[in-house]
């Protein structure tokens, strides 16, 4: 009797997933790597986990779900996911306000469409059984089978026919070649159920990885796990510090990402019922110190001046060799960086995003403890990165915190000069994540609490000084009954610093083409906090150029995006290394009156 299977697709993130038992839609998102809110931890009180069934149907409505509708927490085309349950094939919306803020940040991300055309393919292989009068051996017998095909070198036909010359001679010498064009990776008696890719962008803090279907081009699952390195150091410096203190430091660098990518993999193929083993190729991108330190390459060069990676080019490396699980011979597609700080994790971003396609005045923006900029005017595109620090993930500011439960994500000042603050999860905040920082930054300038030069007014009411000596002002306040969250003066300068960093280089590559703000058709924000920002308030602190609203874009996780098109599409790939050759690289510092632009970033 055939199993019975039936499959759920996530929307908008793009992920299908099959299942065999009847399943919450709370659960098949977790299996799929899709976090889902669920602040009352499934128990169907806290009406987070809200979801929307497209197509399908489902169980009927529960006592909690008729409750939640009543009292409009829950509108009438949506469903409690931890109360919902699945048992045939189904299409699910989940809106942005029910995934959780480390969500966004894994999966989200556009993805256009795009002819799969992945080098991956199955050949079916008829052999002639050998005689006495004609005794084929069975190398012979599987490449005659299908003229033109070839393995790499004698260890991987080996390692194949140890496995493969026994079950042929029962399978009545029919059998099938996984190959990657021409190239035999593996030979099996059974028909694969699906061929498998992983496309991954291995960032700083979070390693996002997708499961790719390589016929069909679908997403069947994706994770992001943390990138273990960060014991090693927050940001780029500090382990690439790490790792100049000998070979054992940048082994470690090296096996623990590994291991991570590995592990993921692994979370990844079990929610299809796969194994690691069956991935059959792969395409990873990264900032340049990820780049290197996957490829086990020496770091040292990109922590001195001038900066340089030691391969520009694409490689395409054996995953066996570097330590990947997935199908024997199955090799890594690692696109190269543009430059020591501009990674390819840029360019997966500005193939994601269109540029080089067409003529559009276009600006992406990629913001993150460095930050990555590109501008794109008729055949040029032009890219710098700046050191953006890391104050606007929380930082080095005293109550900073990344986008999670209990930070403030918006701020608004009242005509009194009193903070009114948006908390995620609605409960007690706990500290202020890089929206609401921009948000409060643009609200202390409207209302004068902040001058032009990013000083706190001593005469307003909600400025304090602390113990020190430092000027603070008061977002929530203990006279209220809350906990007490403040930006001080020494939080703002470094605000400013990292805002003056990202305006001098948008501003930089602006007169480079000279391209004046009006000009300016899209604005494309990549990344989490891109999700998250309100453009007004970037405008209005100066952060982004003054263009219309409509024209600003977030796009979410667009390297992880240009990733998966490189992974599905031979063509993607070669755009890829033409878009590459195209992106000039600018560097900031050796441009003139480059501390003039600075400054001018810095002032609100
Ligand atoms: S998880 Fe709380 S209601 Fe569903």
């Amino acid at each position: 009797m055939s199993e019975h299977t039936f499959s759920i697709e996530f929307q908008p993130i793009g992920i299908r997933v099959i299942y065999s038992e009847p399943i919450t839609v709370l659960e098949a998102a977790r299996q799929a790597g899709i976090t889902l809110r669920s602040d009352c931890g499934g128990k169907g009180s806290c009406g987070k986990c809200a979801v929307q069934i497209v197509e399908g149907s489902s169980s009927p409505l529960t006592r909690n779900e008729i409750i939640f509708r009543k009292g409009g927490m829950l509108q009438q085309n949506e469903r409690l996911a931890c109360e919902t349950i699945l048992d045939e094939n189904a299409k699910i919306y989940i809106p942005s306000g029910s995934l959780s803020a480390a969500q966004v940040l894994q999966t989200e991300g556009i993805l256009k469409s795009v002819d799969v055309h992945s080098p991956i393919r199955v050949e079916f292989l008829s052999m002639t059984p050998p005689t006495l009068a004609a005794p084929k051996s069975d190398l012979e017998n599987i490449l005659e089978a299908k003229p033109g095909l070839y393995f790499e070198n004698d260890d991987q036909a080996l390692f194949t026919l140890r496995k493969i010359s026994p079950q042929i001679r029962k399978q009545g010498w029919k059998a099938y070649a996984i190959c990657s064009q021409n190239r035999i990776l593996t030979v099996c008696t059974e028909e694969p159920a699906r061929l498998l890719g992983l496309a991954v962008d291995i960032g700083s803090t979070k390693i996002a990885c997708y499961l790719m279907d390589l016929t069909s081009g679908n997403t069947l699952a994706a994770k992001g796990v943390p990138n273990p390195q960060i014991a090693y150091g927050e940001d780029i410096i500090a382990r690439l510090s790490y790792a100049m203190q000998g070979a054992e430091q940048e082994e470690r660098l090296h096996s623990d990402l590994i291991r991570a990518i590995n592990q993921a993999a692994e979370e990844l193929v079990k929610t299809i019922g796969a194994q690691a083993e069956e991935i059959a190729d792969f395409c990873m991108v990264g900032n340049t110190a990820m780049h290197h330190f996957f490829l086990h390459l020496p770091t040292r060069q990109l922590a001195t001046s001038p900066f340089t990676p030691a391969i520009k080019k694409e490689t395409l490396i054996s995953a066996e060799t570097i330590g990947v699980k997935g199908l024997p011979g199955s090799r890594i597609v690692v696109p190269g960086p543009i430059a020591g700080f501009v990674g390819s994790d840029h360019l997966a971003f500005l193939l994601a995003s269109g540029f080089g396609e067409d003529g559009v005045v276009r600006l992406g923006i990629d913001i993150g403890t460095n930050t990555e900029i590109a501008l794109q005017k008729g055949k040029r595109i032009i890219s710098c990165s700046t050191a953006s620090g890391p104050a606007f993930e929380g930082a080095h500011i005293r109550f900073g915190m990344r986008a999670s439960r209990g930070a403030i994500e918006h701020v608004a000042i009242d005509q009194n000069g009193k903070a009114r603050c948006k908390v995620i999860g609605d409960g007690e905040a706990t500290g202020i994540c890089g929206s609401g920082i921009l948000d409060a930054i643009s609200e202390m300038k409207r209302s004068g609490i902040l001058n032009q030069r990013g000083r706190l007014d001593a005469e307003n009411s909600n400025v304090a000084k602390d113990g020190e000596g430092v000027r603070f002002y008061r977002l929530l306040s203990a006279s209220d009954g809350q906990r007490e969250i403040t930006l001080s003066q020494k939080d703002i300068d470094q605000i400013l610093l990292a805002k003056g960093a990202i305006r001098s280089g948008i501003a930089i590559l602006m007169d480079t083409l000279q391209v004046a703000a009006q000009e300016i058709e899209e604005v494309l924000i990549a990344g989490a906090f891109g999700s998250y920002l309100n453009p007004y308030h970037a405008i209005q602190i100066g952060m982004l150029p003054s263009v219309d609203l409509g024209k600003i874009k977030a796009v979410g996780n667009a390297a992880g995006a240009g990733a998966r098109l490189m992974l599905l599409s031979e063509e993607m790939r070669q755009k890829a290394s033409a878009l590459a050759q195209r992106i000039e690289h600018l560097e900031l510092n050796t441009y003139p009156d480059f501390e003039l632009f600075f400054a001018n970033g810095i002032r609100l």
